[in-house]
């Protein structure tokens, strides 16, 4: 496993300033490359400012008719529900950048059940990546959070998503939430070109230096990110870095 890359940045803005930085760059070479950009966004609080950057500094840098938006997770919530992540990227990107429907790939927590919506996730995973029986998709950029108790996407410590290595899209019932989350497994995250966590804010420095400084553990689903590609990247604003002794 190669090293990852630690970028610590002084503040937020930085913070998103960089995302936006690397977003931009990858997509410009997929596209340049392979005629599209194939992105698994992460949800939660930590990216909404880079979304909203993207959609405010770079309409007109990027040809976003060649992008495609995947959620690396969801909860199992209306799409219009406040706490759902299409909603939240809807809201920062999609909508002020005029992206097209057929841009973007949200889970369809509509279809009534949580395995329903991971097992149709799944075949539009297989159709999109036009995948081979037991190929795995390949995202371009694969962008994770990370929780104070080492979770990344859906996958929590002591859920069956921890430990899934045959499916690529699952519903993940999370004890301590009370609910179904959606998301991808491992296999897919580790599959990506280049994979990037995201981390702000004072409360999650110890989870990131034990994170980077501890060895892989199932007890934190994170540390189970591997990069196949390009270095794994951390980026960091300096709250979140503060612990790790570089
Ligand atoms: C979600 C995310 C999740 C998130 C972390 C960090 O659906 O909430 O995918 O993995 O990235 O929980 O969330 P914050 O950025 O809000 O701290």
């Amino acid at each position: 496993m190669s090293t990852p890359r630690i970028i610590v940045k002084k503040d937020p803005n930085d913070l998103s300033l960089s995302a936006a930085e690397l977003f931009a760059s990858a997509a410009i070479e997929a596209i340049a490359a392979r005629g599209r950009y194939a992105v698994s966004l992460s949800g939660g609080s930590t990216p909404r400012s880079l979304y909203a950057r993207l959609a405010a500094e770079y309409g007109s840098l990027i040809d976003w008719s060649r992008v495609h938006f995947f959620f690396g997770d969801e909860r199992f919530v209306p799409a219009d529900s406040p706490e759902s992540n299409f909603r939240m990227v809807d809201e920062a990107l999609f909508a002020p950048l005029g992206i097209a429907a057929h841009n973007i790939h949200r889970w369809r927590t509509e279809l009534g059940d949580p395995a329903a919506a991971a097992a149709d996730y799944e075949v539009h995973l297989k159709q999109f990546f036009d995948l081979a029986p037991g190929a795995l998709p390949r995202f371009d950029l694969t962008l994770l959070g990370l929780g104070e108790d080492g979770h990344t996407a859906s996958i929590f410590p002591g859920t069956p998503a921890v430990h899934e290595t045959e499916r690529l899209a699952i519903a993940n019932w999370v004890d301590k939430l009370q609910m179904h989350r959606l998301t991808l497994t491992l296999p897919v995250i580790n599959n990506s070109t280049q994979t990037v966590f995201i981390v702000a804010g004072t409360g999650k420095a110890d989870i990131v230096r034990r994170i980077i400084d501890g060895p892989p553990t199932a007890d934190l689903p994170a540390s189970l990110v591997s990069a196949t590609g390009n270095p794994l990247i951390w980026l960091l604003d300096a709250a979140a870095g503060a612990r790790l002794d570089r």
